[in-house]
């Protein structure tokens, strides 16, 4: 049985990560994605609250499973049986980075396997970032995100002006 994980913040969930997640499925048996910590990203959704986002969201895809990683990914990769990493490559601007990680995550764990998915083109363009952004201006994001994640965006951005007054 071939297993992967899948990595990422996952703030929250979207389209653009299901399109790849599926794409892997293709490939691999089995699929757990993998809320890791990035040291320096401040999230809306706590990773509990996320992992439960993406239960919904994956509610209907068979062999995924989710976790939180507090730690490195190439730690989880040492310790748990792990075929591959998956990654998306969504544009040129993504390869400096995702290269730049690859490769230390080989230094820190000689065996891993990294591979790499294009998403739909219609996902190229897509983060959680700029996800954030259209909800934060009460924009529309039913292309980008399941709908049930989409309502729970928006009103966690809602509590959040709410809280800031
Ligand atoms: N569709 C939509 N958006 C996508 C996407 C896709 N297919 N693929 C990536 N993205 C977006 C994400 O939404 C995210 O957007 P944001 O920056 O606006 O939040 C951005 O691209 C980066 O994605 P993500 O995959 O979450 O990576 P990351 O850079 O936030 O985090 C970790 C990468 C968590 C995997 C990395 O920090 C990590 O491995 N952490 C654990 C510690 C560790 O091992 N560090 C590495 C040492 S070498």
């Amino acid at each position: 049985m071939k297993r992967a994980i899948y990595p990422g913040t996952f703030d929250p969930i979207t389209n653009g990560h299901l399109d790849i997640v599926k794409r892997s499925l293709k490939i691999f048996d089995h699929l757990t994605i993998l809320i890791a910590e990035h040291h320096d990203k401040e999230t809306l959704f706590t990773p509990e609250e996320r992992k439960e986002l993406i239960q919904i969201a994956t509610a209907d895809i068979e062999n995924v499973d989710v976790e939180i990683w507090e730690g490195l990914i190439a730690e989880y990769v040492n310790t748990h049986q792990v075929d591959a990493v998956i990654r998306g490559m969504r544009a040129l601007s993504d390869f400096e980075y995702e290269f730049q990680m690859g490769m230390m995550n080989r230094k820190l764990s000689p065996n891993i396997e990294i591979i790499y998915f294009f998403p739909d083109e219609k996902y190229v363009f897509l983060s959680s970032s700029i996800l954030k952004e259209i909800a934060f201006f009460d924009g529309n994001i039913s292309d980008f995100v399941p709908e049930e994640i989409g309502k729970r965006l928006k009103k966690r951005i809602n509590e959040k002006l709410r809280d800031s007054g």
